[in-house]
């Protein structure tokens, strides 16, 4: 996404027409295309054998659901305009189109980029605006479903009252593979239940420099690990055959490839280090970036794989060649597509085909020869379509390529059951959110928790001490979420339902409770201290240390966010020194989408030690384990710096010399 604001504006959508069009639409399918008042065929009960059959009969080969995928794609191909089949290559953003720009040009895809939510923000407010565009997908000559997709990547968060999981950094201390599929599948029953059927996560990114901004985005810097989690492609989608069900969506596998490989100072613009160049050899480069694709798309089946900004610049070729991802056939077609056979779709990033050199004609005949096949073009759809449309009729773009790319998207609908249901599924609407959601989703926070120091066994904490709370992040939701959570770069006020760290702390214990943010409080002397400490939400290259500020959230009253330093704040810091001077005992927890540096000084006063990432809407998650209700069991998926002169800092580096290498983690019993 580009540094300016995501339009956030609610337009509310015309509450769908649902259920009288749906019969509408299917009446007028099988009439246009058998003849109007086609002689109907004799009643028979749905029970009869052959009563699909009977009930398929005159019906073209595309809408006949008892036909291959392959069978049904070949058969709406060949009916299809050169303009139908470029409609469906177009995605546009929810807040620049309507029902009817989707029927004027059969467009094949909506979004809603970060904080893009219907005026009700709610599951039903979320179906019917879905629904509505729907509506206008099946007024089109061909009645091609529309997909709609969103940015699920720790629940559904931009839906208020969805279940928020921790990030992925988080989802990575937990090591375990099989609570991150759980949680995957869940962001897809409350994503599905509210109309999305496509969600734009898992991140595979693999985080090298935690000066990036989307590190939290990472399950870590090893591959190895961030390859045993790309079964969250199954958690969202189910096994083979399954991507129709109420409760699977498209998964896309980001940001093909080498996001997290970037070196700082390489990007453009104010980022730092987001989108920026690679520069590795292919070894490498298959070795970090790629590996985790392997187990996205040859085990899992992913059905759509979204390119990177950044740029690729083989070492080898002799550096100073970099290549936008966007642009890049080699990766793109002959790595991706070729040879490790993925026969799903490649989506652009947000206007991620601007970033190719050359004038707008030649960024998207660029980008398409390349391999991509769907363009996110939030504003410039319309100009997408008379670039490409073009580009074919110049002969610049095959006609084979376009017929690939369609094949792929329409591929995909098919699986995703969306011609036979095309509107959304309500059934498990009740669910988002629900007591067993989020108890899946606490559990994941207390497993997320990495326990980094426990000076005289302070931790687990006796329920009947006396407590003192402090610090910037013990009792703040917004910051606990993070970004990507009702807004794009989500907010210190952005209020979700859960509960915070200080919330959890006071359900579980019996002692008293003193909370002073700034420790601004006496201490007691007998108490033992909490100082919950970290980073202010931020997305992307808005989190980049060093990087630009952002000020465009409506909760920020134009007032700009900090600079990201992966340091901790002078306030958090002196309410460290204090606590931890004048308390009995301290713990301190740190509150962020990445290691930040603690000064020696500082860590020399401090008795327990954890690393809590970003925990989303269940804080109650981190008691658990602060209170020995749970074990610590979690384990560092990032290298922990002394300090950020040492980023990039990974195992395996010749001078490693980390504050908490990678995989630490001390265990309470
Ligand atoms: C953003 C992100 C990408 C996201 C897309 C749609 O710029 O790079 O991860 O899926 O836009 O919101």
């Amino acid at each position: 996404m580009d540094a300016t604001p995501r339009s956030t504006d609610a337009a509310p959508r015309s509450p769908s027409r649902r259920a009288a069009l749906a019969l509408g639409a299917v009446t007028a399918l099988v009439a246009g295309t058998v003849g109007v008042g086609a002689a109907a065929a004799p009643a028979t009960p749905a029970s009869a054998p052959g009563h699909a059959a009977a009930k398929d009969r005159g019906k073209p080969a595309y809408l006949n659901p008892r036909l291959s995928t392959e069978k049904r794609v070949k058969d709406l191909l060949s009916r299809m305009t050169l303009a139908e089949k470029i409609g469906q290559m177009t995605q546009a953003e929810r807040a620049n189109a309507t029902p009817a720009d989707v029927t004027e040009l059969g467009l094949g895809s909506i979004l809603s980029g970060g904080g893009s939510v219907p005026a009700d923000n709610s599951p039903e407010g979320w179906a019917d605006m879905v629904d509505a565009f729907q509506d206008g997908a099946l007024a089109t000559r061909l009645k091609i479903p529309v997909l709609y997709g969103v940015d699920a990547v720790h629940g559904h968060g931009n839906l208020y009252g969805a279940t928020v999981f921790p990030h992925n950094i988080g989802l990575g201390a937990t090591r375990d593979p099989k609570l991150v599929e759980k949680a995957a599948h869940i962001t897809a029953e409350e994503t599905r239940a509210t109309g999305p059927q496509w969600n734009f996560a898992p991140c595979l990114c693999v985080a090298r420099d935690d000066r990036w901004g989307r590190t939290y985005e990472s399950f870590g810097e090893s591959p190895r690990l961030v390859s045993q989690m790309a079964v969250a492609v199954r958690g969202f989608q189910g096994r083979r055959g399954q991507l129709d069900n109420p409760d699977r969506v498209l998964a896309t596998p980001k940001h093909f490839a080498g996001d997290g490989l970037t070196t700082f100072g390489t990007a453009a613009g104010d980022y730092t280090i987001d989108q920026g160049i690679t520069i590795v050899s292919r070894q490498e480069f298959a070795r970090l970036a790629l590996a985790p694709y392997w187990p996205a798309i040859q085990r899992y089946g992913a059905g759509s794989v979204m390119p990177s900004f950044s740029s690729v610049d083989w070492t080898e070729d002799g550096v100073g060649n970099p290549l936008k991802m966007h642009a890049h056939s080699e990766l793109l077609t002959g790595v991706l597509k070729r040879r490790m056979g993925f026969d799903g779709f490649v989506i652009s990033d947000w206007e991620g085909i601007h970033q190719i050199p050359g004038d707008w004609n030649t960024q998207v005949r660029t980008a398409i020869n390349a391999g991509v096949d769907m363009a996110m073009e939030p504003a410039q759809f319309r100009q997408f379509i008379t670039a490409l449309t073009e580009e074919v009729e110049a002969g610049r773009v095959s006609m084979r390529r376009i017929d690939d790319a369609v094949s792929r998207i329409l591929a995909q609908k098919f699986e995703l059951g969306l011609f036979e249901k095309p509107y959304t599924d309500r059934r498990h609407l009740d669910e988002v959110g629900s007591r067993q959601h989020r108890k899946v989703a606490r559990e994941a926070v207390a497993k997320s928790q990495v326990l980094l120091k426990n000076r005289g066994r302070v931790l687990p904490l006796s329920k009947r001490a006396p407590l003192y709370v402090a610090g910037s992040n013990a009792d703040n939701i917004g910051n606990q979420a993070g970004g990507w959570t009702l807004t794009w770069q989500g907010g210190s006020t952005n209020v979700i339902p859960g509960t915070t760290i200080l919330e959890g702390i006071e359900d579980a214990t019996r002692g008293d409770v003193t909370v002073s943010e700034t420790a601004a409080e006496p201490v007691p002397s007998d108490a033992t201290g909490v100082v919950v400490v970290g980073e202010t939400p931020y997305a992307e290259g808005f989190g980049d240390v060093g990087g630009p500020q952002w000020a465009y959230d409506p909760g920020d009253n134009g007032v700009p966010r900090p600079v990201k330093d992966m340091k901790l704040s002078a306030a958090d810091q002196q309410a460290v020194d204090k606590v931890c001077t004048q308390a009995a005992e301290c713990v301190v927890i740190v509150v962020s989408g990445r290691p930040l540096e603690i000064p020696p000084a500082l860590l020399s006063k401090i008795d327990g030690l954890v690393a809590g990432w970003l925990p989303g809407s269940e804080g109650d998650g981190v008691a658990d384990v602060l209170f020995g209700k749970k074990r610590f069991t979690g384990r560092l998926p990032v290298t922990w710096p002394r300090s950020v002169d040492q980023e990039p800092i990974n195992v395996g580096d010749a001078d490693y010399d980390p504050l908490y290498p990678y995989g630490f983690g001390l265990r309470t019993r």
